[in-house]
Parts: structure tokens; C-alpha cells; sequence
């Protein structure tokens, strides 16, 4: 039988223990616990102390796994976006790969920041739809306050760490249904990072936003992206259980609601928990869902996502 469908098969995600809270924040930061939950609606975010981003992606990716009692040694390809990496190179996925006993498999990394698990997704649904694999292992990971600087206290307090990671496979069903990905390289300096280099003291490698003007182009792109992949499906708003959004901001996420006519009551919201992870967020907020049994089995997902680069993405699945 012909498998031209990637199915999700087994989903885990993992937090880093450390827990801060907007008012622990506040104690080095010009900040309050009533201005970010009001801006944002994030009350605490989890850090990262000693674990690095493959630690926290190493942990999902045993999570996804065991969810699906699916043995490593299976797997065709790891795929781990992120922007955080331990190291320049080799790979968090590599890392990932040799660790959970996946030996010899095609591992790589994404780089698309926020919307790096939308892409990665698409890769993995590509690779397996082309019939060249059969078991891709797709994960986001994140250590996104190593990026913060602590003296710009607009974008110190808006992100938070974490990973994420779902288990997909070739099926006759779906599954993915469809993905839509975008970038546009000219909002450079609205969302960026500069690299560190040893060579070059003046060069720090600090997170840098223009929240405002990204918050507005945010709502923008995330809300006609959907539309676009629910049009490429032949799928309406109305066939639709869950919003599963990047969590940047209660209010771009409920602009979005908005847009798309979706009562809040089918939109996961967890950025009161999680705060922004970068491309950790949709996979650890479509995790929990599951686990606290919101999403079902059958059910009609879709997922947005917008980042640095600029970036967005979105993908349409049948649970
Ligand atoms: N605590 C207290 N006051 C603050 C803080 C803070 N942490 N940060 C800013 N302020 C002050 C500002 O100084 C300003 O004061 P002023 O009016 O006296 O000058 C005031 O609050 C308003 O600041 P704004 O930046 O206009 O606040 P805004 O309502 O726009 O919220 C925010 C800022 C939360 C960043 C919002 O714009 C946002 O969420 N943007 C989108 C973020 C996003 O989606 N990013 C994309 C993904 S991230 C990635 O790809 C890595």
C-alpha cells in the first residue's frame, strides 16, 4: 500500500527543573510582575542551569519515544531545530543521535528561530512523502536565556527554555496534511542576534528586538499563513479543533483567534508556564495538550508559527 502521509506517532517534550518567576525577575530587573503578565501574559518561564540545548532536546526526543514504545534503533533521521546549539558544530542533532542509540541515522539541524519547528516539520514531511524515509524524529530545542541580556528589559523577560519533539512515520492516512513556510530576509535588524567571536570584543551575541513593529507584522503574516494552508488543503476555519500558536504573547495570540473566528476555548495557550521557546514552544504547548487531554487522536491541528529571519510557518495535521 502506498504511504504518502507522515503520521504523528509519538510526541514528549522536557523543561528544565529551574523555575523564575516574574517577581524573581524583578529582583535584577527593571521590571514587575503586573507589567510582563498584563504586556504578555507570562507569569514564569523555566531556565536552564547547567544542561545545554541537546541536553533538553536529548530528554524530548526519549519522551516522544517512549510515548510510542518505538525503539531508536528505527529511526531514518533526526531533524532539531534550533538556534541556541551547543556548539557552532557538530549538530544538537548528532548529539541527539548518538545518545538515544540511533546510530548511523541522517541527523541534522534547522535553523529558522521561531519558526524553526514549522520548518523542520515540512523537511521531515517532504523526506517522508518522497519515500526515501520512513521514521523521522522531529525535534524543537531551545536555551534561549543564554541569548538574553539583562540590562534590555523590553525582551529579557519574554523568553524562556525548553524542548519539544514528535515522532513521525509513513502512513496511507494522515497525518500532515498540509505545511506552508516563509521568509523574508529584510526585517534583519527588527529580530537578530549577532554572533560572538572571540576575535571581535565588541561583538555581543544578545538577543536584539524591535517588539513593537514585530508584534504588528507577527499577527499579519501568522493569520494569512493559515489561511494559505487551510486554502491548500481545501479545508475551512470551521473544520478545525485546535489552534495550536507560537507563544510569544497572549495578545498576538488572541488576535489571531480573532482573525480565524476561533473561540479561545480552541487555542492552547502556555505561555503563562512556558514563556517564549523559541522553536520549542509549538511542540511543548501541543504536548501538553495532549497530555492534559485536550487534543485527541482524529483531531484537525494546526499549528503557526513566526520568528526571526523573519520567518513563519504552518501546518495542518490530523492528530
Ligand atoms: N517592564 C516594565 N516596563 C517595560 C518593560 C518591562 N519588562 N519593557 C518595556 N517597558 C516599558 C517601555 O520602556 C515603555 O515605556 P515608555 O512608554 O515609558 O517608553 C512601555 O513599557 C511600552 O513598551 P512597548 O515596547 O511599546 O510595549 P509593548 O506593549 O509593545 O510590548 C512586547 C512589548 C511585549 C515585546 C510586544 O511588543 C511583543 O510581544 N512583541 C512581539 C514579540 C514577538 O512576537 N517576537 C517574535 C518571535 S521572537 C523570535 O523569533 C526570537
Amino acid at each position: 500500500m502506498q504511504q504518502n502521509y507522515s503520521r504523528i506517532i509519538g510526541i514528549g517534550s522536557y523543561l528544565p527543573p529551574k523555575v523564575v518567576t516574574n517577581d524573581d525577575l524583578a529582583k535584577f530587573v527593571d521590571t514587575s510582575d503586573e507589567w510582563i503578565s498584563s504586556r504578555t501574559g507570562i507569569s514564569q518561564r523555566h531556565f536552564v542551569e547547567t544542561e545545554k540545548c541537546s541536553d533538553l532536546a536529548y530528554e524530548a526526543a526519549k519522551n516522544a519515544l517512549l510515548s510510542a514504545d518505538f525503539s531508536a534503533e528505527k529511526l531514518d533521521a533526526i531533524i532539531v531545530a534550533t538556534t541556541t546549539a551547543d556548539k557552532v558544530f557538530p549538530s544538537v542533532a548528532c548529539n541527539v543521535q548518538y545518545r538515544i542509540g540511533a546510530r548511523g541515522c541522517c541527523s541534522f539541524d534547522v535553523q529558522a528561530v521561531c519558526a524553526g519547528f514549522m520548518y523542520a516539520l515540512g523537511i521531515a514531511d517532504s523526506m517522508i512523502k518522497a519515500g526515501q524515509y520512513k521514521n523521522v524524529l522531529v525535534i524543537g530545542s531551545e536555551t534561549m536565556s543564554k541569548l538574553m541580556d539583562w540590562e534590555d528589559r523590553s525582551t529579557c523577560v519574554l523568553f524562556g527554555d525548553g524542548a519539544g519533539a514528535m515522532l513521525l512515520t509513513a502512513d496511507n492516512q494522515p497525518g500532515i496534511i498540509s505545511t506552508t513556510l516563509h521568509a523574508d530576509g529584510k526585517h534583519e535588524e527588527l529580530l537578530h542576534a549577532p554572533i560572538i567571536s572571540p576575535r571581535n570584543n565588541d561583538t555581543v551575541g544578545y538577543l536584539k528586538m524591535e517588539g513593537n513593529k514585530i508584534f504588528k507584522i507577527a499577527v499579519n503574516n501568522m493569520g494569512k499563513i493559515i489561511d494559505e494552508t487551510l486554502t491548500n488543503a481545501n479545508m475551512s476555519y470551521q473544520e478545525l479543533d485546535w489552534l495550536i500558536p507560537h507563544q510569544a504573547n497572549t495578545r498576538i495570540i488572541q488576535s489571531i483567534a480573532k482573525k480565524l473566528k476561533m473561540p479561545m476555548e480552541q487555542v492552547i495557550v502556555t505561555i503563562a508556564k512556558h514563556a517564549n521557546t523559541s522553536a520549542a514552544s509549538v511542540p511543548l504547548a501541543f504536548d501538553s495538550a495532549v497530555r492534559n487531554g485536550k487534543i485527541k487522536k482524529g483531531d484537525n491541528c494546526i499549528m503557526v508559527a513566526f520568528g526571526g529571519g523573519l520567518t513563519w510557518g504552518s501546518c495542518l495535521v490530523k492528530y
